[in-house]
């Protein structure tokens, strides 16, 4: 049985599937199993910002499998304590330490209780059009009936206030708010960029009242937005949700936290979070995006993308948006079949609700390649 038949059969159908089967990759460009290739928009949802099939960190994971793959925090391990010490010089000052765990839902789902645990309070306020992930804490703080309604009862205590409005937000503080969880650039909710002065507000705001203020970046972060975290050019969190691009592909997520943050010990621990392989990973990953100064190339790739489509005249765009290497197309319509149209044009990209096309390609992707993506968008909405 070919691959698509197999998946459908054994597999529980909660992915809306794209009639593809992807065999390989390398830098921005993908394959499929008759030979076919596309330019990767997408990145694995943000996963692949330093590109496909990178021979630095092949190598780094081969060596560590063979020296250590696992090792529990229950021990010390001197990749991961390389890891966490460069992670901590990397974020904003403010964050001193870090908790490692495996995806972005786990970080999420960790800074929650962190702020549970260190404010002794219960009520976190999220974001309408917010996305965190969908274990039970995160899904709660993520927004949208079509993710919650299946499994309710939502864990209680979220409350969820209009994206960039710091009028209503401050209005659903109260004596027990624990935390506010934002996202910087609404990723999922349809590549929305928020407001730097709202964010400043929402910061004193915080520290008038001793809320904690998490900022998820699990898709902005490690330079998808012209800097190594998006909130560099915003707000500094007291916690940093990390994942997707970290390990440069290999599942992690990290939950960086400043002195505020006290958790009683074993209270939230990870069998395979922080393990030397992904910490490996992470490391060679780090080094790539620094010696190749991604955030930059992301930041002037960003800004030409988006000039070049703000240029193309079509009926059917309603806005270009975004930062960096993160950017949006809002159509007047149901994005779905562009998305289609442009994967027979060799092009994978992302829907953001229904009318946005996303766009995350690896931050390795060269000008030549994303020429061919404006072809071809060109092509689709013209
Ligand atoms: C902002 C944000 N937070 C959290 C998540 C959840 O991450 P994961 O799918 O690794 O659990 C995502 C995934 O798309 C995300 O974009």
């Amino acid at each position: 049985m070919n691959p698509k038949d197999l998946e459908d059969r054994y597999e529980l159908p909660v992915y809306p599937r794209r009639d593809v089967v992807l065999v390989r990759g390398k830098g921005a460009r993908l394959y499929d199993d008759q030979g076919r290739e596309y330019i990767d928009c997408a990145s694995n949802v943000g996963v692949s910002n330093i590109g496909h099939g990178n021979e630095e960190v092949a190598k780094a994971i081969y060596e560590q499998y063979l020296t250590l793959g696992n090792c529990y925090g229950m021990f010390y391990n001197p990749v991961r304590a390389r890891l966490a010490e460069k992670l901590v010089s990397l974020s904003p000052p403010k964050l001193k330490r870090v908790f490692f765990c495996n995806s972005g839902t786990e970080a999420v789902e960790g800074a929650l209780k962190f702020a549970r645990a260190s404010t002794g309070k219960g009520e976190i306020i999220a974001a309408m059009r917010g996305f965190h992930g969908k274990t039970f804490g995160a899904l709660a703080a993520t927004w949208g009936e079509e993710y919650q309604k299946p499994f309710m009862p939502m864990m209680p205590g979220l409350k969820h206030v209009p994206f960039n409005n710091f009028q209503k937000l401050a209005e659903a503080v109260s004596g027990e708010t624990a935390a506010i969880i934002l996202e910087l650039v609404q990723g999922e909710g349809g590549v929305r960029v928020g407001d730097k002065a709202c964010f400043q507000q929402v910061r004193e705001l915080c520290d008038q009242r001793g809320i904690l203020l998490i900022l998820d970046e699990v898709q902005t972060g490690f330079g998808r937005t012209g800097t190594l975290f998006a909130c560099e050019q915003f707000v500094e969190p007291d916690l940093l949700c990390v994942a997707k691009s970290l390990a440069g592909g290999i599942p992690m997520g990290a939950v960086l936290c400043s002195d505020a943050v006290k958790v009683p010990m074993k209270s939230h621990t990870s069998t395979f979070g922080g393990n030397p392989l992904a910490c490996a990973a992470a490391l060679a990953t780090l080094e790539i995006i620094e010696r190749e100064n991604l955030p930059e190339r992301a930041r002037t790739l960003g800004e030409y993308f988006m000039g070049e489509l703000r240029a193309i005249r079509s009926e059917k765009i309603r806005e270009v948006r975004g930062l960096g290497l993160m950017v949006g197309i809002e159509l007047k319509e149901k994005a779905g079949p562009y998305v289609q149209h442009l994967m027979e044009k060799g092009v994978i990209v992302l829907l953001a609700g229904a009318t946005v096309i996303r766009l995350l390609p690896p931050l390795v992707i060269t000008r030549e390649e994303i020429d061919r993506v404006l072809a071809a968008i060109k092509e689709v909405l013209t």
